[in-house]
C-alpha cells in the first residue's frame, strides 16, 4: 500500500513535470535538455509524496499542493546536480546515470541547477496567479522555500560539508550540518504541504517537528548506504565519502551505532505524526525510508 501510493504521487510529479518543462526547440535547447534528463533521472520522489500527503492530511486536496511538490523536488534536483560537480562531491553517476555534468559539461549542469533554483517560485506564484492556490498560502511557501533552501538551510549546509573536507567535525556540528543540508528540504516539504491546505499552526509546528528528525534520519540512513549499498541498487557511487574525505556520522559512531541513532531519530519523528489523522501512510513511508536499501 505504502510502495502503490508513493508510485502515485511520483505519476502525478512526473506527469506535471513534463507540463512545466516540455522539450522544446529554442537556442538554449541543451540547458533544457539537462533539466530534463536529471529530473526524469528517477529518484524516490519522496519530496513531493510528503508535501501532497501532509495537505491531504491537513484536509486539504493533493492536487492543490502538486505546484508545490514540483518545486520541491526542482529545488532537491538543483541541489544534487550542484553536489555532484567536481568542484564539490565529484561524483560521476547519480539516479542510476551518468550525473548532469557528466553528460552534458560542467557549465550546463551549473545553468540546468541554476534553473532549477529559480523555477519553484515561479511556478508557486504561478499557481496563486491561477487561483488553484491561495495568494497567502503561496507567499508563505515562497519565503519558507526560500530560508530553507537558503543559506540557513540546504546551501548553508553544504557549504559546511564542503568547507570540512578532510577533517573531524564535533557530532554535534555535524548534526547541524544534517539539519540544514539534508533536513532542511524534507522540514519545507512536511511544512508547505500543511499551508496549502491552509492549516493552522499546531498542524504546521507538528509537520516541521516530524520533518527534521526525518532529515537527521534520512541523512544518516544516506551515509550508511554510503558504506554498505549495492552499487547498482544505489544509483550512485558507493565509498564517495570516504573517497572525497567527508567525515560522516558513520565515521564518527560507527555503524552499529549510526543504525540505531537514525532508528531512534525516526521513532521520534513518528510521534509527531499523533498530530494527524489518517496517517497510515505517513507513517508507513517514514519506516520505508530507514529500512531503504537505495
Ligand atoms: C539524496 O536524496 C540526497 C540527500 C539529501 C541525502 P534522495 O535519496 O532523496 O535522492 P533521490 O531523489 O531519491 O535521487
Ligand atoms: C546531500 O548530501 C545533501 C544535498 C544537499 C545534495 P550527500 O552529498 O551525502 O548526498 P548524495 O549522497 O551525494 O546524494
Ligand atoms: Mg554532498
Ligand atoms: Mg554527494
Ligand atoms: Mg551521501
Amino acid at each position: 500500500m505504502i510502495t502503490e501510493k508513493l508510485a502515485e504521487y511520483a505519476e502525478m510529479t512526473e506527469e506535471a513535470l513534463e507540463r512545466y518543462i516540455p522539450d522544446m526547440e529554442c537556442l538554449q535547447r541543451s540547458v533544457i535538455e539537462a533539466v530534463r534528463y536529471s529530473l526524469k533521472a528517477g529518484g524516490k520522489r519522496i519530496r513531493p509524496a510528503l508535501v501532497m500527503e501532509f495537505c491531504r492530511v491537513c484536509g486539504g486536496e493533493p492536487e492543490t499542493a502538486l505546484p508545490v511538490a514540483c518545486a520541491i523536488e526542482m529545488m532537491h534536483t538543483f541541489s544534487l546536480i550542484h553536489d555532484d560537480l567536481p568542484c564539490m562531491d565529484n561524483d560521476d553517476m547519480r539516479r542510476g546515470k551518468p550525473s548532469c555534468h557528466k553528460a552534458f559539461g560542467e557549465a550546463n549542469a551549473l545553468l540546468a541547477g541554476d534553473a532549477l533554483a529559480i523555477l519553484p517560485a515561479e511556478i508557486i506564484a504561478g499557481a496563486a496567479l491561477k487561483g488553484t492556490l491561495s495568494q497567502t498560502a503561496a507567499l508563505k511557501i515562497i519565503a519558507l522555500l526560500g530560508r530553507q533552501a537558503g543559506i540557513f538551510g540546504m546551501i548553508g549546509g553544504q557549504v559546511i560539508d564542503t568547507e570540512n573536507v578532510g577533517k573531524m567535525l564535533d557530532t554535534a556540528v555535524m548534526l547541524e550540518m544534517y539539519r540544514m543540508k539534508t533536513g532542511a528540504l524534507l522540514e519545507f516539504c512536511c511544512r508547505a504541504g500543511c499551508i496549502a491546505a491552509e492549516a493552522g499552526a499546531a498542524a504546521q509546528l507538528a509537520a516541521g517537528s516530524y520533518g527534521q528528525r526525518l532529515g537527521l534520519a534520512f541523512q544518516i540512513v544516506d551515509d550508511i548506504l554510503d558504506v554498505t549499498a549495492d552499487e547498482k541498487r544505489l544509483g550512485k557511487p558507493v565509498g564517495s565519502d570516504a573517497e572525497s574525505g567527508k567525515f560522516t556520522y558513520v565515521g564518527a559512531v560507527g555503524l552499529d551505532n549510526a543504525r540505531s541513532e537514525a532508528k531512534r531519530l525516526t521513532k521520534e519523528a513518528e510521534k509527531y505524526l499523533d498530530e494527524f489523522e489518517d496517517n497510515e501512510f505517513l507513517i508507513g513511508l517514514t519506516e520505508m525510508l530507514l529500512k531503504r536499501d537505495y
